[in-house]
């Protein structure tokens, strides 16, 4: 993913340089290529010995350092970085790059830079809102440079707010988003779905079923890396949030019909991965039913059918991806359903296939339209999500 990729990591000085050591390693293990240009005050927070020893190249903090061969470092690594990341990035250094000052060997590579730049702020509250320094943001950001939001929280000075760099393992984030795969969706808005809804019975219990929304999560990690505008509607998981993700929560069928019907007119590609509650207690009582539940008499209704909503309101722009979980006659019946739902591609699994199916971090699926059916075999569901989208990109364009 991020395999022999060219990053170039800008430390200033502030006090959260202390964090980039730890990020520079985190890229390395990726097998990322990494060199740390420093100024002469991040000096003062951090060795350039530190930095020298995680990524194996030379620090350069002086633009007129001397070496042999002599080299134009400012503008070999310049050129050959397929990322810059400033970070911390300090008021200071943030006002000489709006204006294109080039007195330092960061401020002088980041003006022969063509490949994407981002630069973390990072400083004491009342300096991150001071007018100037705002100002030289919104300069930056009018030139292309992509601003990583502080954090809020308790500053290193004592003070709380907002300023704070945010954790290496975030800052890794961008970078991933931004280079471990081609961004072939760019431009595209994607609908994923995922997680098991909830229909509560009364305010105890509930209907719901196994999904853990691991394959949803997946699809949609993988959707926003290739570039895609992605919104997640989810039930309940465990999952933490995704970056770059937008995502709304859900709790029941009707909450996620109503999310994912206010979203789709704008979808290109529509996934529904989430397994909806096919029944929902036709009336939720107000107070918990008592102990001898067999006597609870609970009227059920069936839930909305949104994947059969979805197909009768698609155009021929749209992309609508269904799956069906099945024990026996997988092919038949997803077949059926794809016909009937009106839908361009069935992801099915086995239930009782080893590794396919819920809470799994593997799944075992077969790709069906109209035209022809592909079993894939047993891979992990990251895999799967990138195999699903490569279909519907070979599909759809
Ligand atoms: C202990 C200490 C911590 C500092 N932390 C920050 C900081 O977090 N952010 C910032 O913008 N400036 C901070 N400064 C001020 C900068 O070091 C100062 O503005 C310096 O000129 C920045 O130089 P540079 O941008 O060339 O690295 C700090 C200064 C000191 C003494």
């Amino acid at each position: 993913m991020l395999k022999d990729k060219n990053i170039l990591l800008c430390v200033t000085g502030g006090i959260a340089a202390y964090k980039i050591p730890n990020l520079a390693s985190m890229l390395v293990k990726q097998g990322c290529n990494v060199n740390v240009i420093m100024t002469k005050n991040a000096e003062s927070f951090i060795t350039a010995k530190t930095f020298e020893t995680l990524t194996g190249n030379t620090c350069m903090v002086d633009t007129f350092q001397t070496t042999y061969p002599p080299r134009i470092h400012h503008i070999d690594l310049a050129t050959t970085a397929d990322y810059v990341m400033v970070a911390p990035a300090t008021a200071n250094i943030i006002g000489k790059i709006a204006h294109g000052i080039a007195d330092d060997m960061i401020t002088s590579t980041l003006l022969a830079c063509k490949c994407p730049v981002a630069l973390a702020p990072a400083m004491n509250v009342n300096m991150f809102e001071n007018p100037i320094v705002q100002d030289n943001i919104a300069t930056l950001k009018k030139y292309g440079y992509n601003i990583i939001e502080p954090a809020t929280g308790y500053m290193a000075c004592k003070a709380v707010g907002k300023g704070k760099l945010p954790e290496p393992v975030q800052l890794y984030k961008y970078i991933e988003k931004e280079l471990a795969f081609t961004h072939d969706l760019q431009g595209k808005k994607v609908l994923v779905t995922a997680g098991a809804t909830k229909e509560p019975i009364d305010p105890v219990r509930y209907i719901s079923n196994n999904s853990t929304g691991k394959m949803g999560y997946a699809l949609a990690k993988a959707a926003m890396l290739r570039g895609a505008d992605v919104t997640l509607v989810t039930g309940q998981t465990a999952l933490e949030d995704i970056p770059f993700v937008h995502t709304v929560k859900v709790t029941t069928a009707q909450d996620m019909y109503n999310a994912v019907t206010e979203s789709f007119a704008t979808a290109d590609i529509t996934i529904k991965a989430a397994a909806v509650a096919d029944y929902t207690p036709a009336e939720v009582a107000q107070n918990k039913i008592k102990k001898a539940d067999g006597d609870a008499n609970i009227n059920l209704k069936r839930t909305k059918d949104i994947l059969k909503e979805l197909g009768n309101r698609k155009t021929d722009k749209q992309f609508v991806c269904g799956f069906s979980m099945e024990t026996e006659n997988m092919l038949e019946n997803s077949k059926e359903k794809l016909v009937k739902k009106n839908i361009d591609m069935i992801v099915a699994n086995n239930l009782k296939t080893e590794g396919a199916g819920f809470g799994t971090d593997t799944n075992v699926i077969t790709l069906i339209t109209k035209e022809s059916t592909e079993q894939l075999p047993i891979m992990s569901k990251e895999e799967c999500a990138h195999k699903i989208i490569d279909k519907i990109l070979e599909l759809k364009g």
